[in-house]
């Protein structure tokens, strides 16, 4: 009989890297660093909104400041890049955070590229972009570069779950910027080999078959089924889809009770990007939700923590020293 897949819980991780962050976050307390993150909202997207409102609150908790800054949805490009100028030269911000999608009008890559990228906690800065590239690590150090939160997120759910990365190969499904790109990258530094498919690639299941690790993130409801999958292989699904058809529902969960009542209470429930009869074949899946979605902003903080490090923490301890001289 097979075994039963294991559950990658991603909830009990954050909550592990959330810890050791508010930890980091007390010794810069001790040292007068609150490690500061600005966040910039532009106009009113629900759905960002809710992330930001997120993000915000967990600052808190984890004993950090945090700023929201909502310019309106006419602003210029011009405006956007003055603020970003105001938060390079404030001392007190460690971490800016430019909520995308930005409205049309908008230049997001002129924008992305005016963060100074020390403080560029999404990694979006091209410098750190080229630094992801040339670093043999796959997660964040001081000094080293500023990763994007998803993929980083993903790369310690690995990490900590002492899953096999090296050696392993890994079939990534989406080359967007934000995490099919990276997170190949990130994979790569970590010894596994791997495959990027995308929209145009030719019957994707042949690559996604031979998959050890399977990372997709395509933003289509279960689009990888249970004859895509090896046996035993590792998913990892980034996809967050919210379904509100109840066929859909039923198709995707059937005789899933406590799906069927979620949805009659919510009118809505998410599916990943994964079938969920292929996790039964997996060795290890994330479970949506619950799995890779909840790591982004835990990773964020880390992020905000380590830049907060690297560009005052140097610094803090040479007047420590001098403090203990004197
Ligand atoms: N919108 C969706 N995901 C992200 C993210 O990781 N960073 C930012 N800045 N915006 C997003």
């Amino acid at each position: 009989m097979k075994a039963t897949a294991r559950i990658l819980n991603g909830i009990e991780i954050a909550a592990q890297i959330k810890a050791e962050v508010a930890e980091q976050a007390r010794a810069l307390a001790a040292r007068g660093i609150t490690p500061g993150l600005a966040v910039v909202l532009v106009g009113h997207v629900a759905a960002s909104e809710i992330y930001v409102r997120s993000k915000v609150k967990t600052c808190a908790e984890l004993g950090m400041f945090s700023e929201m800054l909502t310019p309106p949805e006419s602003v210029t490009t011009a405006e956007l890049l003055e603020l970003v100028a105001g938060l390079n030269a404030r001392d007190e911000v460690d971490g800016i955070l430019i909520q995308l999608p930005l409205p049309a009008h908008v230049d997001t890559r002129r924008l992305l590229e005016a963060v100074s990228p020390d403080k560029d906690v999404d990694g979006f800065h091209p410098i750190n972009v080229g630094r992801l590239q040339s670093s043999a690590s796959h997660g964040v150090q001081a000094g080293s570069a500023l990763a994007p939160c998803t993929p980083a997120g993903i790369m310690e759910i690995l990490r900590r779950s002492g899953l096999p990365v090296a050696g392993q190969h890994a079939v990534v499904l989406g080359r967007s910027e934000i995490v099919g790109k990276p997170v190949a990258m990130m994979l790569l530094n970590a010894s596994a080999t791997v495959t990027v498919c995308h929209s145009k690639t030719v019957e994707i299941g042949r690559y996604t078959r031979d998959a050890d690790i399977l990372v997709a993130a395509i933003g289509r409801p279960g689009f990888v089924t249970a004859e895509m999958v090896k046996p035993g292989a590792t998913l990892i699904d980034v996809g967050i889809n919210r379904v509100t058809d109840a066929a859909e529902v039923a198709r995707f969960f059937p005789g899933d009770e406590a799906r069927a009542a979620q949805f009659a209470t919510r009118g809505s429930t998410l599916v990943g990007d994964i079938h969920p009869a292929a996790f039964a074949l997996a060795g290890a899946y994330t479970p949506v939700p619950g799995g890779v979605g909840a790591l982004t902003i835990a990773m964020l903080m880390k992020n905000t923590v380590a830049a907060a490090k690297a560009r005052r923490g140097a610094s803090a301890g040479r007047s420590e020293v001098a403090a203990a001289k004197a």
